[in-house]
This record gives C-alpha cells, structure tokens and sequence, in this order.
C-alpha cells in the first residue's frame, strides 16, 4: 500500500505538528510574536493523533516527524512517542524537531519511549545573535540539550541552521566547524518565504551553492551521495576524514518538489500537501463528526491526489501562505 499523488510522487513521509505554539521568537518565524492560536479544543488530543498516525501508517507512511512550533511544550511528549512506536515496524522511523530549549530534561525519556531521531535549531554560536535571532537568551541551554541528547543516544544528531543574509552568513564556517567538533550533521537552510513579518526577499536568500563554497574555504567537502534522491538535502562529508556531516537545503535556488514525499498535519487537525498550500483539508471535523476509519482513508488519499505540483516562490506573482513555519510545522 502507498499513497500516491496525481504526479506519481509517493508520499512516505508524515509530519505532525504538536502545538502551533512556540517560546522563541525566531525572526525569520515569528518576528511579531504569535498569531492567533487555535482554540484549546482544536488542538488535536494525542489519542486523535494516535489514531490518524495508524491510519496514515496502514496507508504507507514509513516516516514521522513531529513538530510544532516547540513540540516540547505540549505534557507528556515521550508517552505519545511510546504509543506512536507501536505502529513500528510498519512504521520505520520516529523523529522530533525542536528548538532544544526543553530537550534536556526529556532527552532520556524520549530516547526510551522509542523516538529514533532528533533535529535541533540552532542558527548561531554567539550568545548575543543568538538572542537577536530568536528573541531569548538560551545558546548554553540549546548546546547542553545537544551534548545530553548525544550522552544518552542519539546519534546522529541534526542541527538546522537557517541562513539569511546579514544575520549570520559570517557563520557558516563557524557552524561547519561545530558539526565537527561535536560529530553532528549540521544542515544549512536557504531562507523561505514563510515568517509572519513578512520580511522575506530574494536578496536575503543565501543560496545554498554560495553556503557550499563558504564552507570549504575552511573545510573541502565530498558529496556523499551524488544525487539527493528523496531527501531535500545535498549530503557531504569533510575530505579530510573528519567526523560530522554538512547538509544542504536550498528550496529556493534548487526546487526539489518533483521528489517531495511529505504531506503534514498542523496542530488544529488540517491536512497540508505543501509548505506553501493555500488550501487545508480539515480532518479533524471529519474525525470528530464520528466518520469511519474508511471514510478517513479516502479523504486522505483525495487530499494527497490533490497534492500541489511545486511551489512558486520564484514566480513574480508568488503569494505567501497565510500561516507561518510555526502554525504549519517544519
Ligand atoms: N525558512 C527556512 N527555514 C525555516 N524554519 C522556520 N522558518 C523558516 C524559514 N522562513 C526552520 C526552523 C526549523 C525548521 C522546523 O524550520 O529553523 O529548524
Ligand atoms: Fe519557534 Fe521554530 Fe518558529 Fe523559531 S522557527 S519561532 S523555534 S517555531
């Protein structure tokens, strides 16, 4: 069984958002502080997510990022991972994605409860611009998060840096040299068009060809694979043996959505086929209307037949999505 869209891409590949909330203030996210929140009761309960999960795991999703906004504000985090780690083997891969302010103190019972991957943002090494870009004073405790996650398992750990133009370009080969220091993949993301500021323009986009040649003026680098396959990013490794690894993310300058195998759930229950979708599918009335587990399976296989093309973000006329990287999930 697999989900298919109408181009043929198969969608293996489910994230789902936890909470729209966030603590951060990440400028490139939410320079205005947060929308709106979705009423409490929208909220997806983790037995509903459970539920879902099985549903999209029996219809061929392999893979399951959780999200947010900060997925750790949301109780309990580890006890839903534990339930979500029943549906393996089918399932073959739980990940979190978090800004690592609270990973701490959850990295153990995470790692217990089953959860296979761990992502953590982290777009500075300077305490200072660390503050400026996400509003709180917290680079030690995001870089003890991700020494403890390492202590108690995880490995390898992906930390995401998302590089804009005159906020912290000048870092790349620091953060380069991070991945080797700690033996982590450090991956470096071409800014989209998805804050709610609205600050966003072309000219801010470092592409991720300029982020490559940064690096290896410090660290020649050897692709890994020599196509990206299904993944979004370009691997490479330091050609000098090094441990660590450098990931490249480039949306943007290098369109990547002909392989794109990912559908997402938002915090209210919505269904979203793109980033960069103007439309949601709402499963979540369909799910508390008392629908079927048939009824469910076929409204997501018509929302994935739905699935948008690409996005456009290069076309004069690109519209912004309405909600920010924190409503939709990363
Ligand atoms: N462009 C690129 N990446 C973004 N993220 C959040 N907003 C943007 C944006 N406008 C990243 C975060 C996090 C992941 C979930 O998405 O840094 O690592
Ligand atoms: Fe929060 Fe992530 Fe958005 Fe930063 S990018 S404000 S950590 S949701």
């Amino acid at each position: 069984m697999a989900l298919r869209d109408s181009y043929g891409r198969s969608i293996s590949d489910l994230r789902v958002s936890l909470t729209d909330r966030c603590n951060f203030r990440c400028f490139y996210c939410l320079p205005n502080g947060e929308p709106a929140h979705a009423c409490r009761e929208d909220v997806l309960t983790f037995e509903e997510i459970e539920y879902l999960a099985a549903i999209f795991v029996s219809l061929g999703i392999t893979k399951l990022r959780l999200t947010g906004g900060e997925p750790l504000i949301r109780k309990d985090v580890p006890l839903l991972v534990r339930k979500l780690s029943g549906l393996k083997p089918q399932l073959e891969d739980i990940a979190l994605t978090t800004n690592g302010f609270d990973l701490e103190r959850h990295a153990a019972a995470l790692r217990e409860a089953g959860l296979d991957r761990l992502t953590v943002s982290l777009d500075s090494l300077d305490r200072q611009r660390f503050r400026e870009i996400t509003g709180v004073d917290a680079l030690d405790r995001v870089l003890n998060s991700i020494t403890t996650a390492q202590d108690v398992g995880f490995s390898p750990i992906k930390v995401n840096a998302v590089i804009v133009r005159g906020r912290n370009d000048d870092e790349i080969a620091t953060l380069a040299s991070f991945a080797r220091e700690q033996g982590v993949t450090v991956r470096f993301i071409e800014y989209m068009p998805l804050d709610s500021g609205h600050g966003w323009s072309k000219d801010l986009v470092v592409s991720g060809r300029e982020i490559r040649n940064a690096i290896e003026e410090a660290f020649p680098l050897d692709l890994i694979d020599e196509t990206r396959g299904s993944s979004t990013s370009w691997r490479l490794r330091f050609a000098d043996g090094s441990r660590g690894e450098i990931g490249i993310i480039a949306p943007v300058t290098e369109m990547f959505c002909g392989q794109c195998s990912r559908i997402r759930l938002t915090a209210d229950g919505q269904l979203r086929t793109c980033l960069f979708s103007t439309v949601e599918h709402d499963l979540r009335s369909l799910l508390r209307s008392g629908a079927h587990s048939s009824e469910i399976v076929q409204f997501i296989e018509e929302a994935v037949e739905k699935k948008e093309p690409r996005h456009y973000i290069n076309d004069p006329d690109f519209v912004q999505p309405a909600r920010t990287m924190s409503l939709i999930g990363g």
